[in-house]
């Protein structure tokens, strides 16, 4: 009689809004792993692309409505019986709510595509991050993941990343330039933080 040798898989869940390039990334990273697996990808949007990059990949998702997140605890009861361990935001647009934020202390990563703590807070997302730094003249930007409190972008800063902001740059030349950032770099500090290792040096 052999003795089941089961190792405790860390279970994450993906939170994202809309494309999911990030959830995607993640989850590839992640897809050979001996003991992270992607258990879920959520999404307030039933239109989201994000959808469909989980269809792809076999993940199971969840549609739910704005008003199931911040009224009631049935997003938190199936975290808790899916046994999702940490919770992952990428291009989440919305505030994660207190019976959340209790069940997973230092326990929900986002990312910001900007150097926080400037450029951030409710309504700063997606082009409007590179548009405001490109009109503040800002010579770099870059990522900034981060603990979720209950303050959107004001959690304890895990790393930061930066790249350089040419006086022609256009938003969209600063997006791609932190996206890359994004894509190099937020699977492996979800790694390093979940394996609770002093990580990766910011850049
Ligand atoms: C990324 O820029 C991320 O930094 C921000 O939202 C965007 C999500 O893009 N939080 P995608 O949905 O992962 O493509």
């Amino acid at each position: 009689m052999h003795n089941a040798h089961f190792i405790n898989m860390i279970k994450l869940a993906i939170f994202a809004s809309g494309s999911g390039s990030n959830a995607e990334n993640i989850a590839r990273y992640f897809q050979h792993s001996a003991d992270v697996v992607i258990t879920l990808i959520l999404t307030n949007k039933a239109d989201a692309f994000v959808l469909e990059r989980a269809k792809k990949m076999e993940i199971p998702t969840v549609i739910f409505s704005k008003k199931e997140l911040l009224e009631s605890d049935s997003l938190l009861k199936l975290l808790q019986k899916q046994e999702i361990d940490w919770v992952i935001l990428a291009g989440f647009l919305l505030k994660i709510p207190e019976n959340l934020l209790k069940a997973y202390p230092n326990r929900i990563l986002n990312i910001h595509p900007a150097l926080l703590p400037k450029y951030g807070g409710k309504g700063m997302y997606g082009s409007r991050v590179h548009e405001a730094v490109v009109a503040a003249k800002e010579v770099e930007s870059g990522i900034t993941v981060h603990y979720v409190n209950s303050c959107y972008d004001e959690g304890n800063i895990i790393f930061q990343a930066t790249c350089p902001v040419l006086s022609s740059d256009t938003a969209n030349e600063v997006a791609e330039k932190v996206h890359r950032l994004e894509y190099d770099y937020f699977p492996k500090v979800i790694d390093q933080t979940i394996h609770g290792m002093e990580g990766l040096k910011s850049y």
